[in-house]
């Protein structure tokens, strides 16, 4: 049975929480979690160097001409748990090439780390997933063999299986190690991915919420209907995701129909398709870290101070002083288990699509409901802005 309850206060009304989600999830789909995600991007070498110098992330390998790699150039960046890697095209034609003039910049594969990737794709594949890559074994000669395969999901986006028990190399066949990385930025807690966001058509959320459920064997942890996300012009609802071991958390949205343009309809319209709206990043330090963000030049959403004015009412005693969550534009909120703190960054790419979110949790596994309705207002303020409400 299915038990499902609304939460009691008023700003969280709307919120379905499904208390028996993680067991749920079926396990005919061990997943350890997540391996990497890859963005394809218009210039990967710059998009490394963003990375490395103002989030941190090393540059561990690389893969391109002179690793005997013809297409394309990518960098595997990685900090703590997280591991980004950034590919872009050498020539017109292909898929790289192609993805990135639809697109732009972004998400191609949301990775998982599985310990047989072979059984992975043929129960997700007999369950319906749509193939993308059969099950390869890929010769990394003295660094063993990795195994993957991949399937599709929203959009053109993919999860691939990665297989690494008899694999020692850096990353992957044709990727060699970056010996002397140039110096990462410091000063920041990136720990790891702690949920990654689908937007998708209207009407498709639940089309996907059923392809999780069915394909993967997630279960469906929160629902948000529109009548709690939503502000005087725009509206949206999203269902989360979660498989057995709460380890992955795939948030998706779907726009609603509003007075104005919903900032899910933005991200569509500029994207051209389902895609990865944001990836949300463990922190245990967001103070530290988003200072150190912000004086390295990442934007972030700016709350309203009227914000604050009603936050410490609402939240109580988040072990940071209002001043400085208003001064470095971070949002809480609280819930029965406890307590979080985030903050979203603005798009990281020329167009209105991918960002970022820094999430610092203390008992809360929500994703911040009670700041939907105030951050939705202030993301409102720049979709005018781009001439896009
Ligand atoms: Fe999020």
């Amino acid at each position: 049975m299915t038990e499902t309850i609304t939460r009691g206060a008023a700003n969280q009304a709307g919120a379905h929480i499904n208390k028996n989600a993680y067991a749920e999830a079926k396990d005919f789909l061990p997943l350890n979690g997540l391996d990497h995600v890859e963005f394809w991007v218009g210039n990967a070498r710059q998009a490394a160097h963003y990375y490395r110098a103002l989030w941190g992330f090393t540059p561990i390998a690389y893969a391109g001409l002179e690793t005997g790699v013809r297409d394309r150039t990518s960098y595997v960046m990685r900090r703590n748990d997280i591991t980004l890697v950034v590919t872009g095209a050498l020539g017109p034609d292909g898929p790289i090439a192609e993805h990135v003039k639809a697109h732009g910049d972004g998400v191609h594969d949301i990775a998982f780390s599985v310990d047989d990737a072979t059984s992975a794709w043929r129960e997700t594949t007999c369950r319906g997933a749509r193939s993308v890559r059969e099950p390869a074994e890929l010769d990394g000669g003295e660094d063993g063999t990795l195994r993957v395969s991949s399937v599709g999901t929203y959009g053109s986006v993919q999860h691939s299986f990665v297989d690494r028990r008899d694999y020692q190399g850096v990353f992957a066949p044709g990727f060699r190690k970056i010996r002397k990385p140039a110096r990462a930025a410091t000063g920041m807690s990136l720990l790891e991915i702690d949920h990654c966001v689908g937007n998708v058509e209207l009407g498709d959320m639940n089309r996907f919420v059923d392809y999780y459920r069915d394909v993967f064997g997630f279960a469906q942890l929160i629902h948000y209907d529109d009548k709690v996300i939503h502000t005087e012009y725009s509206a949206l609802m999203s269902k989360v995701m979660t498989n057995g071991n709460g380890r992955i958390k795939f948030p998706i949205n779907e726009p609603a129909t509003g007075k104005k343009k919903s900032q899910i309809q933005e991200f569509l319209d500029y994207y051209y398709e389902a895609g990865t709206q944001h990836i949300a990043l463990r922190t245990e330090d967001i103070v530290k870290t988003v200072r150190t963000l912000r004086d390295n030049g990442i934007e972030f959403l700016g709350m309203p101070h009227a914000y604050y004015e009603q936050l410490p009412g609402r939240v109580g005693d988040v072990g940071v002083s209002i001043e400085t969550l208003e001064e470095l534009g971070i949002e809480a909120d609280r819930d029965e288990e406890g307590y979080l703190l985030q903050i979203f960054t603005r798009p990281i790419q020329d167009r209105p699509t991918f960002f970022f979110e820094i999430i610092e949790r203390h008992g809360s596994r929500g994703f911040g409901v009670g700041n939907f309705k105030a951050l939705f207002e202030a993301i409102e303020i720049e979709q005018a802005r781009r001439g896009n409400l």
